[in-house]
């Protein structure tokens, strides 16, 4: 996998996702890309804006949503101080960014794979089914919140077949449940990537092991450094051993995680 790298890049374009994006707080970001040949979908990138200065003090961890030779573009929910500083960005603003980072996602030509999302959890799968070899082994569950809209959903669709859910109650948890284990029952012997909220993910997870899925999970742990050095990201393996998210994912296999 070649070294990640650290430059500092000039922001191409920033705009809310879709009409509602704005009131949602979902961003699409395009950065100039460093000259990253080879990105694997399924990596991250530490984004830093170099007008923070010391204030944050940390990069923030974002999945690679699409990488071409020329760009590199982010979705991104404001949720906090960092990621409402990064959406607050104008064209030309300059921002450090740190990668490519972390595992990627297996690939696996001919495979069928089920690509499970949920919110802005989906970022991953643009570039994944973007660099697939063979897009029509692929199918995608999204759940959101946020309309439709908000997110790359289409950039999705008019590759893969996918249908989506969306909640707008609690009440509709149990619903939505029963949808990612009848997706996963249906790809015994196949793939399933999972990328989203870590409650999402322990679904996935358990019906991944009750129904014999072989099933990829991309955590979402907090980090600091992206590279390792502080501990942040630390998640438990099956074996109860400490792992740093970061390094050693942020994509685990599901029965070798504990969430
Ligand atoms: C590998 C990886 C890929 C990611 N990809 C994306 C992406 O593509 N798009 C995107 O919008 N976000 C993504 N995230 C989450 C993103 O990094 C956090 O939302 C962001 O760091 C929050 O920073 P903040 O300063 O705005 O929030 P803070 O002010 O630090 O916190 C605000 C709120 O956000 C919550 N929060 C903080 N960090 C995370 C986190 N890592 N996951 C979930 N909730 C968090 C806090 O608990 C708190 O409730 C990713 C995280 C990781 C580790
Ligand atoms: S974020 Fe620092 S060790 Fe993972």
């Amino acid at each position: 996998m070649p070294k990640p790298t650290c430059h500092d890049v000039s922001v191409l374009r920033i705009t809310p996702h879709g009409p509602e994006g704005l009131s949602h707080g979902l961003w699409l970001i395009e950065l100039e890309n460093p000259g990253w040949q080879t990105v694997r979908p399924g990596q991250f990138a530490m984004l830093r804006p170099t007008a923070w200065g010391f204030e944050p003090l940390w990069a923030r961890p974002f999945s690679i949503c699409r990488a071409t030779p020329e760009r590199l573009a982010f979705l991104i929910q404001a949720v906090g101080r960092g990621t409402r500083l990064l959406t607050g960005l104008r064209q030309g603003d300059t921002v450090t960014v740190w990668g490519p980072l972390g595992h990627a996602f297996n690939t696996e030509p001919g495979v069928r794979t089920l690509m499970l999302a949920g919110g802005v959890g989906i970022a991953p799968f643009v570039e994944y089914t973007a660099a697939h070899p063979t897009p029509s082994a692929l199918s995608l569950l999204f759940g959101h919140r946020p309309p439709l809209s908000c997110y790359p959903y289409e950039d999705i669709t008019r590759l893969v077949t996918a249908s989506a859910f969306r909640e707008t109650s609690p009440q509709d948890i149990p619903l939505f449940v029963a949808r990612i284990e009848e997706a996963m029952a249906d790809h015994a012997g196949g793939l399933a990537l999972a990328c989203g909220p870590t409650p999402f993910l322990r679904t996935v997870q358990k019906a991944a092991l009750k129904l014999g899925v072989r099933c990829q999970l991309s955590l979402e742990n907090r980090m600091a450094c992206g590279i390792g050095a502080c501990l942040g990201c630390v998640a438990t393996d099956t074996e109860g051993r400490h792992v740093q998210s970061c390094t050693r994912g942020p994509v685990f296999w599901a029965n070798e995680i504990t969430l």
